[in-house]
């Protein structure tokens, strides 16, 4: 790897019994860069990140994270890690200033009551820190884990599908605290089905269709390559080639199962 990457994913392969649902996937996230993981239902990204969180052993390929081998140095390269999974599920029966109380306590983070109060001000929710966390709206659940996956100050923050759900004042905020994230030098890898998003966030993307990686470009490098392609112009709608017009052309018209 070299010194700029603070994720290398190297030949990674995943599989559940015998489906090989992640098949030699490679890419790297640099330092200070927002990275996508784009792909249709069922492409392989949640697999992917699992397996970069340490939550599912590969079958094949290698994994570093900040310097420190996922295989070998589990504790020291999750210690790197912010996670947001696409569905957590936190303690719903604890109160949500209890939910960050805890998540700081479990990450070592010396935060006070007030700091706390402080951070869901910054998303809107102290006056939902005395509610159940089971009791906060879907959305209000995700600004929630986010601020979770980031307290620890992470050097790369693991995103799956952090704005699916959220309304369009939330997922500005949310695009705002993930910029910040890339001005304070760390990285995010994140996955995301709005081509918009990616294409206007997103330094640069992978579209990774039935486990593997077909291309990985700059949003605009990957919009420039195919836009001459009859197959991307034979899909535009909008009178001018976007990237999900080359998304569509690359990965078929054919919805998921
Ligand atoms: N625990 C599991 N056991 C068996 N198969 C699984 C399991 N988790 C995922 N799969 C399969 O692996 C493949 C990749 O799933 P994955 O969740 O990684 O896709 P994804 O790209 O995140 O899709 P989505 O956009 O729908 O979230 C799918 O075919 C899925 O059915
Ligand atoms: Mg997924």
């Amino acid at each position: 790897m070299t010194a700029d990457n603070i994720l290398t994913v190297d030949g990674l392969s995943v599989s559940y019994g015998k489906f090989n649902a992640v098949q030699n996937v490679s890419f790297s996230v640099r330092k200070g860069e927002i990275f996508g993981l784009l792909g249709p239902n069922g492409a392989g990204k949640t697999s992917t990140l699992s397996a970069v969180e340490g939550l599912l052993k590969p079958q094949a390929g290698t994994i570093v994270v900040d310097g420190n081998d996922a295989a070998s140095k589990p504790l020291h390269a999750r210690a790197s890690l912010g996670v947001q999974l696409q569905s957590t599920s936190f303690q719903t029966e604890l109160f949500v200033i209890e939910v960050l109380q805890l998540y700081a306590g479990i990450y070592g983070v010396p935060a006070s009551k007030s700091d706390l109060m402080a951070t869901l001000r910054e998303i809107n929710l102290e006056d939902s820190a005395m509610k159940k966390f089971g009791e906060l709206s879907g959305g209000q659940q995700q600004r929630v884990s986010l601020v979770i996956a980031t307290i620890h100050n992470p050097r790369l923050v693991l995103l799956d599908e952090p704005t699916t759900g959220l309304d369009p004042q939330s997922r500005r905020q949310l695009w705002e605290r993930i910029e910040a994230i890339r001005e304070r030098g760390h990285a995010v890898l994140l996955t995301t089905h709005s081509m918009e998003e990616a294409e206007s966030v997103c330094d640069r993307i992978a579209i990774i269709d039935h486990g593997r990686v077909i291309a990985i470009d700059t949003p605009q490098g990957m919009i420039d390559k195919h836009k001459s392609d009859p197959e991307v112009i034979a899909v535009s709608r909008r009178g001018r080639i976007t990237l999900e017009d080359v998304f569509i052309a690359l990965t078929g018209k054919a919805i998921r199962s």
